[in-house]
């Protein structure tokens, strides 16, 4: 911790999908602590520049830039920018998603499957890998999956939601095993639902029953809690956890 009582200062972290939800909580929390964050978008230029300007006087600083999680040139050019303007990369926290509507697997392509993949397992992988030798060369760093509570307790028509979020719980855990000699730490967060705009949309009743399922408060966790957890995953007290699966969902499900 700084004299300024900044936690993160000068930690380099990338963030993919900074401009909604999680994302852009954790943009401003890691700025707030001190870190350096350079997070992606697809299309949201708008919603990045009005981030940048929003965290400029904070302790860090946060910098966008367009960058597809499913192209691999894309994710290259993300990653070099990093180590260039920050010397480095401490952590790297894999995001971004893409809304999408609930659907019966019966009527769900598997180019709708496909989809899924690209942005939830493909993203990761290409991330993970580019990032490496820049986490390697420093011996050590963080690797942060989002994922969800719905991986281990599915909820009907979200079939290829849930296929790829599993996918990446083996991704995670498979690598916390193989990258753990580089002093590199992997690990999960699974969020429940959220106090989102998207899931402001969701049926009242469903509201209700997910308010009533949740012990802790009685209500959906927000986006800036789930921002907190993750933190502190990345803080030195962390130092020997990895391979863990850390549930953000005031006990809505529990495994
Ligand atoms: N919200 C929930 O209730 C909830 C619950 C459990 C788990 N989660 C998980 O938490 C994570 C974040 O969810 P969220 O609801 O906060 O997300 P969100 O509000 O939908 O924001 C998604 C972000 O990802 C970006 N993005 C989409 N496709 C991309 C791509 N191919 N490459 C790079 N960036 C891309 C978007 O940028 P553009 O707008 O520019 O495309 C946006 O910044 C996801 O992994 C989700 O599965 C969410």
């Amino acid at each position: 911790m700084t004299d300024n009582g900044q936690r993160l200062s000068d930690k380099s972290v990338l963030v993919t999908g900074g401009t909604r939800g999680i994302g852009r909580a954790l943009v401003e929390k890691f700025a707030r602590e001190g870190a350096n964050v350079l997070f992606s978008y697809v299309s949201s230029e708008d919603a990045a520049k009005t981030l940048i300007d929003e965290t400029e006087t904070e302790a860090g600083q946060a910098v966008a830039m367009r960058a597809d999680v499913r192209d691999r040139d894309q994710v290259d050019q993300f990653t070099e920018t990093a180590n260039a303007k920050f010397g480095g990369i401490d952590v790297v926290i894999n995001n971004a998603h893409r809304p999408y509507q609930r659907k019966w697997f019966e009527e769900t392509s598997w180019d709708e499957f496909q989809r899924e993949l690209d942005t939830l397992v493909k993203g990761p992988f290409n991330m993970i890998q580019s990032a490496l030798p820049y986490m390697k060369a420093r011996g050590n760093g963080q690797i942060i999956n989002i994922s969800s509570t719905m991986a281990r307790s599915p909820e009907l028509q979200h079939s290829f939601y849930v296929t790829a979020k599993n996918a990446l719980v083996g991704l995670t855990r498979s690598l916390a095993l193989e990258l753990g000699q580089y002093g590199i730490r992997v690990n999960l967060v699974s969020p429940g639902p959220l106090e989102t705009d998207h899931n402001a949309g969701l049926p009242k009743e469903l509201m209700k029953q997910l308010h009533a399922e949740t012990p802790l408060h009685a209500r959906m966790a927000t986006c800036e809690e789930v921002a907190g957890a993750i933190m502190l995953l990345t803080l030195p007290e962390a130092a020997m956890v990895t391979g863990t699966d850390l549930q953000v969902s005031g006990g809505q499900a529990i495994f």
